[in-house]
């Protein structure tokens, strides 16, 4: 087994960049797993199934390859929406977490990120990072990136997104969003990506020194 970084925070923390530039910077393999979520509500939606029947959605999880992942197809509002409502099924849940702890024992070493990796995924991981970031600040870095897109966006209204995900992702009874007991807290509310990304470092290159 490699060694394993385990990055959790909400919707907009900037997880997903400081994640794949971690795994570039030490030659590790990344997963991002809201993508397994996504891309199950996404054959849901696909096939018109109903997103309320948990053995329909696990039956879909359970059948997600990881390797087809791609987040330019799964990016779509209404996929991410869908994703944190089957998000809070069991049977979900099981089926996608044995697919990442396979994952996560890869050599190496590697890089997952989501909501459950410190806590339940991988919770014997190297390292532990809880990346947030205030709802105002998240929901401005989802509107500039929308807009960079070229697309249009209403920042009052992806703020009330931002809340009601964060309520759902850290309300449900199986495996809420929290930090672990045991992971470093990296606020980028006033970081740019390079100082959060440094912050990072400093912490797994400890980690890798101990090793
Ligand atoms: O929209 P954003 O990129 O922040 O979210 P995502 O990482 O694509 O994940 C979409 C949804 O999947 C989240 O809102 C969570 O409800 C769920 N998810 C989860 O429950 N556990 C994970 N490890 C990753 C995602």
């Amino acid at each position: 087994m490699g060694f394993i970084i385990a990055i959790d925070g909400p919707a907009a923390a900037g997880k997903g960049t400081l994640s794949r530039t971690i795994a570039d910077t030490y030659g590790f393999q990344h997963l991002d797993t809201g993508l397994t979520y996504r891309a199950t509500a996404k054959a849901l939606l696909d096939l018109g199934l109903p997103l309320d029947d948990e053995a329909v959605a696990e039956k879909t999880a359970l059948a997600i390859d990881l390797a087809g992942l791609d987040r330019s197809v799964l990016a779509r509002h209404e996929i991410g929406e869908a994703a944190s409502k089957i998000a809070v099924m069991p049977a979900v849940r099981r089926a996608l977490v044995e697919a990442q702890r396979a994952f996560s024992r890869r050599d190496p070493g590697t890089v997952l990120d989501g909501r459950d990796i410190g806590t339940v995924v991988c919770p014997d991981a190297a390292v532990k990072l809880y990346v947030t970031a205030s709802p105002e600040v998240r929901a401005r870095r989802r509107y500039d990136e929308i807009i960079g897109n070229g697309g249009t966006a209403d920042l009052a209204a992806i703020f009330e997104d931002v809340k009601t995900r964060d309520e759902r992702d850290m309300g449900r009874a199986d495996s809420p969003l929290k930090p672990a007991v045991d992971a470093h807290l990296l606020d980028t509310s006033e970081m740019s990506i390079e100082a959060a990304f440094q912050a990072a470092k400093t912490i797994i290159d400890a980690a890798l020194n101990r090793n």
